[in-house]
């Protein structure tokens, strides 16, 4: 195949470009610190790193009906006290949010409201009234006429989302745009923002709970996977300062099949039930998770029977973490583990345990990150043991709390009978 030379003037044309772009070592960058505007309402805040960041565009998505415009109404007339805000609303008319606002009985007098769903005149008014914080609720009702597609199609939703974002970086106001969508939904929407947006946050948990949880998805300006954790009132959501307990359930007696793990969401320990249920099968046997990896309890099963002889083949293997929280971390992988064999042989494990841990194929238990902060939180809470890997024991002891190290899979049910 014959192929076109570039033109040798090619060097010519971009000479006259010279110096219009400057090129920096990095010691020469002086990085700021970004400055901080806090919400008011602090499980929001810490979501979002400390609090909204100028020129930053945060995504919140989530299921209708989760809780997305009554947690941005809030925001908004916290931060209305001190900022100029605007809420665009593409769902509600301007008397429903203000209904909405009177029914959570908010101090939002000031909070300026445009219902709108237009591109071209929402950049006309972000031009001529310049707010602080803005926020679009939601961004699959704005459309721009400049496109052919209908509103709420992928190239709409992508287009206003990319000018208003532009209009963001350039006025340098916040920008929190709303998206109807479950993490996994297939919808058109949030999920071909995520790469538009610096932040992206995902209301989690179950709508019949009257917990919400806010997760950070990802973060230029702060820490990932960090949580949010609110219960749900009649004035809207109210943030849950210490919910390390929240995901645990009230037993009167001990029971078989459920393990207390300590996990770690973003910058903060969570004590959550694991809950197993072992039974036998008819024909093929089903394993299920809730809140926690599938695949990976397949993994665990095969390392339970090659590691430590137990045998789940002819079992039906359901687990669920409790409170509908997801954990995604391996270091769950040692509290499943106790949990299935705690109910295979229907015995409780000893009450007051708690454990964590990544288990290895080879049947190895690898260390956690952050393990001296998760026993803390477990002696805070008034549990006594925790079996954890060896690489985490702690070298001074921590009050209250025996610690058990363990290297492999086999040790940690050996260390159990001890206990017994
Ligand atoms: P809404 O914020 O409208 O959900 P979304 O914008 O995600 O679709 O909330 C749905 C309904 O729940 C709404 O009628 C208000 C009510 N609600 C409360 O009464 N208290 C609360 O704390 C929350 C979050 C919602
Ligand atoms: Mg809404």
């Amino acid at each position: 195949m014959e192929t076109v030379a570039e033109p040798a003037a090619g060097a010519h044309r971009f000479a006259s470009l010279a110096g219009t772009a400057t090129v920096q070592t990095l010691a020469e960058i002086r990085p700021r610190a970004e400055p901080r505007l806090p919400t008011g309402l602090e499980e929001f805040d810490r979501v979002l790193g400390g609090g909204l960041v100028p020129g930053g565009v945060v995504l919140i998505g989530g299921d209708p009906g989760i809780g997305k415009s009554t947690l941005l109404l809030q925001a908004l007339a916290r931060l209305s006290e001190h900022v100029s805000t605007l809420y665009i609303t593409g769902e509600e008319s301007g008397e429903q949010v203000a209904l909405r606002a009177q029914r959570l009985q908010l101090d939002a007098g000031g909070l300026q409201l445009l219902a709108e769903i237009n591109l071209e005149k929402i950049s006309a008014v972000l031009a001529g009234t310049r707010p602080r914080v803005v926020v679009v609720d939601s961004i699959q009702t704005v459309y721009s006429e400049q496109l052919t597609s209908a509103p709420g199609s992928v190239a709409q939703v992508r287009e206003c989302a990319a000018q208003l974002t532009r209009a963001a970086k350039q006025s340098g106001h916040s920008l929190i745009l709303v998206g109807h969508v479950t993490k996994e939904g297939t919808l058109a929407g949030p999920r071909v923002l995520e790469h538009i947006v610096d932040t992206v946050l995902y209301f989690e948990g179950e709508t019949s709970s009257s917990f919400r949880l806010v997760r950070a998805f990802k973060n230029r300006y702060g820490a990932v996977n960090e949580l949010g954790v609110f219960a749900m009132t009649e004035r809207g959501l109210r943030g849950v300062s210490n919910p390390s307990a929240l995901f645990l359930s009230q037993h009167g007696q001990p029971v078989a099949g459920s393990c207390v793990l300590v996990t770690q969401e973003g910058t903060r320990p969570l004590l959550v039930e694991v809950q197993a249920l072992v039974d036998s099968a008819h024909g093929n046997p089903r394993r299920l998770t809730v809140g926690l990896d599938a695949a990976r309890l397949a993994m665990l099963l095969a390392v339970l029977h090659r590691h430590a002889g137990v045998v789940c083949a002819d079992q039906d293997v359901f687990v669920n973490a409790v409170g509908g929280v997801k954990i995604g971390e391996p270091a769950a992988d040692l509290a499943v583990l106790l949990a299935i064999v705690s109910s295979l042989r229907n015995r409780p494990l000893p009450q007051k345990l708690v454990a964590f841990g990544e288990v290895g194929l080879a049947g190895e238990i690898r260390p956690a990150p952050r393990g001296q902060e998760r026993l803390r939180e477990a002696a805070k809470l008034g549990f006594t043991h925790a079996l954890i890997p060896k690489a985490n024991a702690p070298k001074q002891a921590i009050d209250g709390l025996t610690v058990l190290p363990v290297e492999r899979v086999d040790e940690a049910f050996e260390r159990l009978r001890e206990l017994d």
